[in-house]
C-alpha cells in the first residue's frame, strides 16, 4: 500500500500563530495532521522551523517547514516506496537521516512530526483498525485490555500562559475516584463551572478571563491561593475526596541566575533557592491532596530533582528536564532524578522516537504522562496515543475551548467504541501511575 502524495499547508494554532498541516494520501484516503507548539519550551526540544521573515506573522510563518514536507521529505518517502501500514519506523528514520541534525533544525521538527502523525493515521486505516490499536502495536503494549486515562485538567493558568501575576503555570484537577472516563470528564467540568462562579464572587466578573490552556487566570499570585480556590470548587461541585490535584510550576520559566523568582511577573522579585523551593513544595504536599508534580526545578537542575526525589511519594514528572528524549531519560534514570516522563510528541519530532522514549521510561519502572502543548490544534492524535501506550493519564488543558476538549471528546468516543465492541477496558483511576504495568 503505497503513498501517492504528501503535502503541507500553513494553518493556525490556538494562539493564532502559524503551524504546519500535513495531508498524506494513499489508496485508502487522505490523512491529515496538524502540529502543536509550546510557549514554555525547554532548550532540549527538537527545533520548530520558523521563517523569521518579520513581514509575515512577526517572523513566525512556517512556509519553509511546509516546503520541507512538500519538496524534500514527501518525495523521498514516496520514492522509497514505504508503506505506512508496516513501515512507520522506517518512514521516521528516513526523515531523521534526511534532516541529518541532532535536533531536526534543518528541515524542522514541525515538518517531520506532521508527516509522522499523518503516516500513523494512514497506516491504521490500511490495517482497518483504530489509531489507538495501531499505536498499541507500534508501542508493543500488552494487549490484554485497554485503559482509559485519568484526565488531568488544567483549570488555573499562570506562568507563561497567562497575564496574571502567578509564577506557577498549571493547577490540574484529576478525578482519580471516578469509575469511567465519561464520569471523570463530567466531574471535572462541574468543578470547572463551580470554580468560575467562585472566582467571580471573590474577584469580580472581570477576573474570569482564561489562559492559553483554557483555565482561569484570576489575579492571584501564591500557590496556596490557587490551591484553596481549587479545594473550595471541588467541594462546591460535590467531589470532595474524589478529585486530586496536579501541579506544573514549569519552573524553568522563572529560573534566573541560579534562583527561582516567584515574583517574575511582578515588579517585586521573590527569589528562592532550590532548597527553599523544595520546602515550599513539601509544605503544599502536606496540606493539599497533590498526587503529581511536574518540573518543580529547572531543566538543568538535576541535583535539585535528585534531592527532592529521595523521599518523594507522589509522581514526579520531568518535562523540560527530559524533553521526550531517550538520552535525557537515561540520564534521569542514572541520576534518579524523577519517576515519570512527560510525553510531548513535538518535543522530539517523530512518533517512533516519542514511543521509544516512553518505553525507556516504562522499562525503568517510571510512569509516562502524555501532554498537549499550550499552542494546540483540534488534532486529537494524543488521545489515541495515551490509550495505545496505556499511560493511564494525560493532560490536555481545561474542559473548555475546542482544541482542549477535542482530546477529551475523542477519549469518550474511544470509551464508547470499546464498550460497543465488547472489548475489555477500564478507567485507570487511582492506579494511574501503574496502568502500564498492570496487565
Ligand atoms: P508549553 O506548556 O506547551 O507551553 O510548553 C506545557 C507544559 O509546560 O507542560
Ligand atoms: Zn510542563
Amino acid at each position: 500500500m503505497s503513498i501517492t502524495s504528501i503535502t503541507a499547508q500553513q494553518r493556525l494554532d490556538s494562539r493564532g500563530k502559524p503551524t504546519v498541516q500535513v495531508q498524506l494520501t494513499t489508496p485508502h484516503g487522505t490523512f491529515r495532521a496538524i502540529v502543536p507548539s509550546g510557549a514554555s519550551k525547554g532548550d532540549y526540544e527538537a527545533v520548530e522551523l520558523r521563517d523569521g521573515d518579520k513581514s509575515a506573522f512577526e517572523g513566525n510563518g512556517v512556509l519553509e517547514a511546509c516546503r520541507s514536507v512538500t519538496d524534500v521529505l514527501g518525495p523521498k518517502i514516496i520514492e522509497a516506496g514505504l508503506d505506512p501500514s508496516k513501515d512507520l519506523k522506517k518512514i521516521d528514520q528516513l526523515m531523521i537521516d534526511t534532516d541529518g541534525t541532532p535536533d531536526k533544525s534543518k528541515l524542522g521538527a514541525n515538518a517531520i512530526l506532521g508527516i509522522s502523525m499523518a503516516a500513523a493515521r494512514a497506516g491504521a486505516a490500511a490495517r482497518g483498525m483504530p489509531l489507538y490499536q495501531y499505536l498499541a502495536d507500534e508501542s508493543g503494549t500488552p494487549s490484554k485490555d485497554f485503559v482509559l486515562p485519568v484526565p488531568f485538567m488544567n483549570v488555573l493558568n499562570g506562568g507563561d500562559h497567562s497575564g496574571n501575576p502567578m509564577a506557577f503555570q498549571e493547577f490540574m484537577i484529576a478525578p482519580t475516584h471516578a469509575t469511567s472516563f465519561a464520569q471523570a470528564v463530567q466531574w471535572n467540568a462541574e468543578t470547572y463551572s463551580a470554580l468560575k462562579t467562585l472566582i467571580q464572587s471573590k474577584h469580580g466578573k472581570g477576573a474570569i478571563g482564561l489562559g492559553d490552556e483554557g483555565g482561569f487566570a484570576p489575579p492571584i499570585q501564591h500557590p496556596h491561593e490557587a490551591l484553596d480556590l481549587l479545594m473550595e470548587a471541588i467541594k462546591i461541585a460535590g467531589h470532595e475526596g474524589k478529585i486530586k490535584i496536579g501541579i506544573d510550576p514549569a519552573s524553568q520559566s522563572f529560573f534566573t541566575d541560579g534562583k527561582y523568582n516567584m515574583g517574575f511577573k511582578t515588579n517585586a522579585p521573590d527569589m528562592l533557592d532550590a532548597a527553599q523551593l523544595g520546602d515550599l513544595y513539601r509544605e503544599l504536599l502536606e496540606k493539599y491532596p497533590i498526587v503529581l508534580l511536574e518540573d518543580p526545578f529547572g531543566q538543568d537542575d538535576w541535583s535539585a530533582f535528585t534531592e527532592f526525589n529521595k523521599d518523594c511519594t507522589i509522581e514526579l514528572v520531568g518535562d523540560d528536564l527530559l524533553a521526550t528524549n531517550v538520552d535525557r531519560v537515561k540520564i534521569g534514570e542514572e541520576k534518579k532524578a524523577c519517576n515519570s516522563m512527560l510525553l510531548k510528541i513535538n518535543q522530539i519530532g517523530t512518533i517512533t522516537e516519542a514511543i521509544g522514549a516512553g518505553n525507556e521510561a516504562f522499562s525503568a519502572g517510571w510512569s509516562v504522562f502524555v501532554s498537549h502543548r499550550s499552542g494546540e490544534t483540534t488534532d486529537d492524535f494524543i488521545a489515541d496515543l495515551t490509550v495505545g501506550m496505556r499511560t493511564g493519564h494525560l493532560k490536555s488543558g481545561a474542559p473548555a475551548r475546542g482544541e482542549r476538549v477535542a482530546k477529551y471528546n475523542r477519549l469518550m468516543d474511544i470509551e464508547d467504541e470499546l464498550a460497543a465492541k465488547g472489548l475489555t477496558f477500564r478507567y485507570a483511576g487511582e492506579g494511574f501511575r501503574d496502568a502500564h504495568k498492570d496487565v
